[in-house]
């Protein structure tokens, strides 16, 4: 007689798998801390980040981008670096790249991005040209293109790289008043990074090369660390800045806007059970807390509704309550029941009750705020709704950061390694409009470096792509009465 653990453990069996990401399906993670190092109460009224000292227990998932579950930890893409900070105030979430900019400004554009970036719908490979046909029909792209070729593209391992939120957050105070934030965590021991030859060399002899190396790195001992930095922006020197505060395809260059020390983060536990801990991990950029607010990127906006919406997905209404996830505060909120709750709100009133009433935490530094400077806040308000219109514009600003990096920031060897890196994926491309349209990008930042990825692909050489002039990209301000300044510079 078949025995009923039997048929209960093929049953379960037949349904361990559950959907993998869409997008950074694959990955590794850790557990560890941060710790804040620096009052910041100047910038924010958020109590954790004027206690210096305090720990907060964290977890983190770094990934690459368009790999499936199983695919090589070295492939040339970008790097997923998300941490959720359990604090006293729920769960805060940096669901960042190791990028400090993005593809994209337009949200529209991701799921058509993404889909050049996997696989060809027919043959179900990779695909040049698909790959190529997108990135040089929207040349805002063109600065990650530069990070992601050159060796920065392929780090050595999950740990030996910084973060970046790439996007604009707001950090509030309790008078209503903000600034404009972008945090930075970089490694202590540095980014390393591998070279192409090393980088597909491992890909096939070692795929699991990141995971292997962080984990290793944590049971030795060797925790690997970051030290956590903020950039600061007003709204007035917003008001100022060369570029749009919304575009994610810029920086915020040090110069101007200096790294100021928040803390640091820790990793010294490895996970117990990968499934539990890392895989059922649901982070968000919508999981904030008081004084944290996103700015109105739309990318970012469009971020707070996809993640949940994708957990609920792969994870199920109640991803919410898996241990991984759930905050180390009790929840009170109206969501009840469904698939899997295990977390109940006991006998609360489900709804807005006059029986029982709720008591609820006084908000500060949003809506109910007191001492707000209403005129300050409306003709920034009036500004940000410009630079939200305008974001689109393709300009001879989307060149400036790229060249930057180019004829100034890379030396010899990783202008060289640039034009290897690219060229060995970009020769692969059929189409020749595609390939003359994506040369007349790169002559659009520096001729020589077209003509010399042109050289080395066997094309001719091709003029620069025809792009309107920087003043086109902040019509908004002449509209709204703010200056075109160029006090911006890199
Ligand atoms: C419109 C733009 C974007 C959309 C719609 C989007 C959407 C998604 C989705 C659906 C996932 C899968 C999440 C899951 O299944 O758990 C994901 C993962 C991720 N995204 Fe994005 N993304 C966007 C842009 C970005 C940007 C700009 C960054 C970084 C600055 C970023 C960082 C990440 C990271 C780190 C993960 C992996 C999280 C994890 O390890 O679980 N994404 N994204």
């Amino acid at each position: 007689m078949i025995h009923f653990h039997h048929i209960d453990l093929l049953a379960h069996f037949d349904r361990e798998r559950i959907p993998e990401r869409v997008v950074h399906a694959r990955g590794a993670g850790a557990h560890g801390y941060f710790e804040v190092t620096h009052d910041l109460s100047d910038i924010t009224s958020q109590p954790l980040l004027a206690s210096v000292g305090k720990k907060v227990k964290a977890t983190v998932r770094f990934s690459t981008v368009g790999g499936e579950s199983g695919s090589a930890d070295t492939a040339r893409d970008p790097r997923g670096f998300a941490v959720k900070l359990r604090t006293e105030e729920g769960n805060w979430d940096w669901v960042f790249n190791n990028t400090p900019v993005f593809f994209i400004r337009d949200p529209t554009k991701f799921p058509h991005f993404i889909h050049t970036q996997k696989r060809n719908p027919q043959t179900h490979l990779k695909d040049a040209d698909m790959f190529w046909d997108y990135l040089s029909q929207n040349p805002e792209s063109i600065h990650q293109i530069m990070i992601l070729f050159s060796d920065r593209g392929t780090p050595d391992g999950y740990h030996n790289m910084h973060g970046y939120s790439g996007h604009t957050y707001k950090w509030l105070k309790d008078d209503g008043s903000f600034v404009y934030t972008q945090l930075h965590l970089r490694a202590d021991n540095g980014f390393k990074t591998l070279d192409d030859a090393t980088a597909t060399r491992l890909a096939g002899e070692n795929a699991e090369y990141g995971i292997e190396a962080l984990f290793n790195a944590i049971e030795s001992g060797n925790f690997p660390s970051w030290t956590v930095y903020v950039q600061t922006m007003t709204p007035e020197q917003a008001e100022k800045f060369r570029y749009n505060v919304l575009d994610l395809t810029k920086v915020w260059p040090h110069s101007e806007f200096p790294l100021r020390p928040v803390g640091k983060f820790v990793l010294n536990e490895n996970p117990q059970n990968y499934f539990a801990e890392i895989e059922q991990a649901a982070f968000s950029p919508s999981h904030t807390i008081p004084y944290i607010e996103p700015s109105a990127d739309p990318v970012l906006q469009s971020r707070l509704f996809s993640y949940p919406d994708t957990h609920r997905h792969r994870l199920g209404v109640n991803y919410q309550q898996l241990p991984v996830n759930a905050p180390i505060v009790p929840v009170a909120n109206f969501q009840r029941d469904g698939f899997m709750t295990f977390v109940s709100q006991g006998n609360r009133p489900n709804y807005q009750s006059s029986i029982r009433p709720l008591t609820y935490v006084s908000k500060k530094a949003t809506i109910d705020s007191t001492v707000r400077d209403e005129a300050r806040l409306a003709r920034h308000e009036a500004f940000i709704g410009g630079a939200w219109r305008d974001l689109s514009e393709i300009t001879e600003l989307d060149f400036e950061q790229p060249r930057a990096l180019w004829k100034k920031v890379w030396n010899d060897q990783q202008r060289q390694a640039y034009v290897n890196n690219v060229s060995g994926h970009f020769k692969n491309v059929k189409s020749p409009e595609v390939k003359a349209r994506q040369l007349t990008v790169w002559a659009a930042v520096d001729q020589e470096l077209s003509d010399r990825i042109a050289d080395a692909i066997g094309h001719a050489r091709v003029q620069p792509l025809n792009v309107k002039p920087a003043s086109e990209a902040v019509k908004y301000r002449a509209n709204l009465g703010f200056a075109f300044t160029f006090l911006g510079r890199l």
